[in-house]
């Protein structure tokens, strides 16, 4: 299965994902819609294809996705895999992969969608929090649940963040296994 990776961020989940070595992924394709992301040098050092372009290159939002639908066509991606990128997607990129998108989110949905989703689940005290990897759709993290996986609260917001990321690290992965088995 060929993947492409899209990030706007640090690329723990990207990384995480490259480290699995998943028998049966390539992951031929790293985009990032911001040129300074993290990410970007990450992808350059494991010599993965690296594409970066922002919305504001383009006169519309749509011109934007187009261009995102022939580069991943392109790229020859089976699946596009969302790592933190910070971006809805639209019709024209959920046209052209129906049920081929993925997204990994920092909490059970559907509770506390959105940003900053740890900071949500740790203002309202719940006892249990945790990271879905769902489908995505043109909706805000609502699309088709694959996995979750369940996280403690805990006593600080710095120690819930670095639970959430090693829980999304070890399940990210495991569910690209999945999707590539078929
Ligand atoms: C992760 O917490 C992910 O769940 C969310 O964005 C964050 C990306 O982190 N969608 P990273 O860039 O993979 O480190």
């Amino acid at each position: 299965m060929r993947v492409a990776i899209f990030a706007s961020g640090t690329g723990s989940n990207f990384t995480a994902i490259c480290d699995a070595a998943l028998e049966d992924v390539e992951v031929v394709l790293a985009f990032s819609d911001q040129p300074t992301a993290g990410v970007v040098d990450l992808a350059r050092r494991r010599d993965i294809p690296t594409v970066t372009f922002s919305p504001r290159n383009f006169d519309t939002r749509l011109a934007y996705e187009e261009a995102l639908v022939g580069m991943v066509r392109q790229a020859r991606a089976d699946l596009i895999v969302l790592a933190g990128y910070m971006r809805i997607i639209q019709g024209p990129l959920l046209a052209a992969y129906p049920g081929a998108i993925v997204n990994i989110h920092p909490s059970l949905l559907p509770a506390f969608p959105g940003k900053d989703a740890i900071g949500q689940a740790f203002s309202a005290g719940v006892e249990t929090t945790g990271v879905t990897v769902h489908y995505v759709d043109a909706g805000m993290d609502t699309g088709p649940i694959i996995a979750q996986h369940p996280v403690a609260m805990c006593s600080e917001l710095k120690d819930l963040e670095a639970a959430i990321h090693q829980a999304e690290h070890t399940i990210y992965p495991q569910v690209i296994a999945q999707l590539a088995k078929g």
